[in-house]
């Protein structure tokens, strides 16, 4: 796991969309994994600039978003679909038939996920999977306890994300109680991840996951299991880690590092 500390949730964003604009330069057909929340609105800025002043081509690529709210229509006010196409979609050259976001609305959960699950596949898997954590230590919506074998499907919500995303809704009876997910499994099947977070709220579970046991009580603690995972913090986010000084050091010797592991 490669661990990045910048200076401040600014940097943090720069950091990750240049990662996120390298791969798709490097494969401009690139199928592209996307979260929702507050942590990752400052990164797609950073991305909809690189594409507006370097000319960043999205009209190849592939998206398919973690999860969304079971009930909530593609078009509701407080959909992750609606955010998708409010802070990014809407903003780039990327084509809308090429993209994927759970439907909340389904009639028929069960098959609805395994028909996303097959789209991943038939879009030749995720390459990029870019992901936030939540403050239970969830990816996606794997709440604690969820298997790390688990594929899309839908799952209720832990209290303490049901507390954490009642800032958007009017009142926290109004949080959709549960959400299609992409599962453990299915996040683990994409060639890279990068997981981003910020701010002092994140600091315990982001020790916890990056230097503690791998446990499904914090399912991000699965990433552990991965080759290829960049994780990119701002210093708050990054204040309760041990090894500070070794990630720091790798950082800043990149490409000695490179040259000598091939990376
Ligand atoms: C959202 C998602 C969640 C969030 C997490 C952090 O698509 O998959 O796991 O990444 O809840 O949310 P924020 O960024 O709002 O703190």
């Amino acid at each position: 796991m490669e661990v990045i500390i910048t200076s401040s949730y600014e940097e943090m964003s720069r950091v990750s969309a240049k990662i996120i604009a390298s791969e798709i330069r490097k494969k401009h057909d690139l199928t592209l994994g996307l979260a929702t929340g507050d942590t990752p609105i400052g990164t797609y800025e950073e991305l909809v600039k690189i594409h507006q002043e370097e000319g960043l081509d999205f009209s190849k690529i592939k998206s398919f978003n973690l999860d969304e709210y079971v009930g909530l229509a593609p078009l509701h006010k407080n959909s992750y679909n609606y955010f998708m196409r409010e802070n990014l979609f809407n903003k780039i050259n990327i084509n809308i038939a090429n993209v994927y976001v759970p439907q909340g609305n389904t009639e028929d959960p069960e098959e609805y996920c395994k028909w996303y699950e097959k789209q991943i596949e038939n879009c030749g898997g995720i390459d990029l999977q870019v992901l936030g954590i939540g403050r239970d230590g969830h990816i996606a919506f794997n709440e604690p306890g969820s298997s790390f074998a688990s594929r899309t499907r839908v799952k209720a919500l832990h209290k303490q994300t049901l507390e954490d995303n009642s800032r958007f809704f009017s009142s926290i009876d109004d949080v959709p109680r549960f959400a299609i997910t992409m599962g453990i499994g299915t996040i683990l099947e994409a060639r890279r991840i990068l997981l981003i977070a910020n701010g002092e709220r994140k600091a315990d579970v982001v020790a916890a996951f990056i230097e503690g046991p791998v446990t499904s009580q914090i399912t991000a603690s699965a990433l552990q299991l991965h080759t290829d995972v960049t994780v990119v913090l701002d210093n708050e986010a990054a204040s309760k880690l041990a090894r500070t000084e070794y990630y720091n050091w790798v950082r800043d010797h990149k490409h000695l590092v490179q040259k000598m592991v091939g990376r």
